[in-house]
């Protein structure tokens, strides 16, 4: 624009949040790059952040394959790969010998999940020792508590495990803590966690992993397979979510859930997210993504008369 008084592109797509600088709202959902081998590469793809992980104290193989479907009709993917990942001693390591590379990409988050060999009644202490690994390394911590592939691990969602699990985490130290949602939850669960967001003076929420639902609009057969649905069908579901939480909190929330398109990213950051992230579109649409999607959300940002991506944050509230 011809207007000295309007912000670079730059300035416009720049996001603070949780102590932070994002060039951009766009980020890599955890999962696509568990094992944190990929953060400077996406970044010159165009995110501004990648979520690393989900990583667990001990190493593990996952689940036998075929183990991640491509609903290619519904533009969703169900997958139960069982948080395969190298471990929380070999990632943390891997972080911090990248360290001096780190800084040619955005923030990174790490997100760490619930090891299968460890029964749930000592979860504090297996998220407590897989933070400890990777903490020095990580911008942010996502506590995942929402994987849908693992036996029981939603169940620490629930009021009292999350509690322990925050109480073990906030004992050790830690800094920048996100926790990380199941779509599927009540009402009254996710006011609970919003709770224990204030209590624990938390840094804020991602919402949403994948979902064990199926809904009618689904037209893949392979709809039939175990595990967690993501992509186009929960879209809207997720920006719900964000935005029954973001009238409930004011810690910023990560908006995570079929964003294929500068047009739903907008919509989630209009519904209270600061920040995106996407897994499936990825898939889907193909590496230039972020970029496509910083550059529609410009246009957009524009056609509503906002001069930065901070200030549409929660336009729909
Ligand atoms: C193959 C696959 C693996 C995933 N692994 C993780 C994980 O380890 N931890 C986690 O919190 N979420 C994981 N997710 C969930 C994504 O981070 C994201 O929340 C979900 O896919 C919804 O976003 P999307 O519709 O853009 O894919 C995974 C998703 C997929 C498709």
């Amino acid at each position: 624009t011809d207007s000295d008084s309007v912000s670079s592109e730059s300035d416009r797509l720049q996001v603070d949040a949780f102590g932070q600088s994002f060039d951009n709202p766009v980020g890599v959902a955890a999962g696509f790059d568990k094992n944190a081998e990929l953060p400077i590469i996406l970044g010159a793809l165009g995110f501004g952040h990648v979520e690393v992980g989900g990583v667990t104290a001990v190493s593990q193989p996952g689940n036998v394959r075929p183990r991640m479907f491509r609903l290619v009709d519904d533009e969703a993917l169900i997958n139960r790969m069982g948080l395969n990942n190298d471990g929380a001693d070999v990632i943390g390591e891997r972080l911090s010998n990248r360290r001096h590379n780190i800084d040619h990409c955005g923030p990174i988050g790490v997100n760490i999940a619930l090891s299968e060999s460890t029964p749930i009644h000592e979860a504090p202490s297996d998220y407590q020792y897989t933070y400890k690994q990777i903490a020095a390394e990580a911008d942010y911590v996502a506590v995942n508590v929402s994987c849908p592939n693992s036996e029981g691990m939603q169940e620490l969602q629930q009021r009292d495990s999350l509690s322990r699990i925050m109480d073990a985490l906030t004992t050790a130290g830690a800094e920048t803590l996100l926790v990380k949602l199941a779509p599927e939850l009540s009402d009254g669960a996710i006011e609970d966690v919003i709770d224990l967001v204030e209590i624990f003076d938390l840094d804020g929420v991602i919402t949403t992993n994948t979902t064990t639902e199926r809904p009618e609009s689904l037209d893949s057969t392979e709809q039939i397979e175990r595990g967690g649905l993501s992509g186009a069908p929960i879209e809207d579901q997720a920006t719900k979510l964000v935005q029954f939480v973001a009238k409930r909190t004011d810690v910023p929330i990560i908006g995570v859930g079929g964003v294929s398109n500068a047009a739903g990213a907008y919509a989630k950051i209009r519904a209270g997210a600061s920040l995106v992230q996407l897994y499936t579109g990825l898939v889907y649409q193909g590496p230039t993504l972020a970029r496509d999607i910083n550059t529609g959300l410009l246009e957009l940002l524009e056609a509503d008369g906002f001069d930065s991506v901070e200030s549409a944050i929660g336009a729909d509230l």
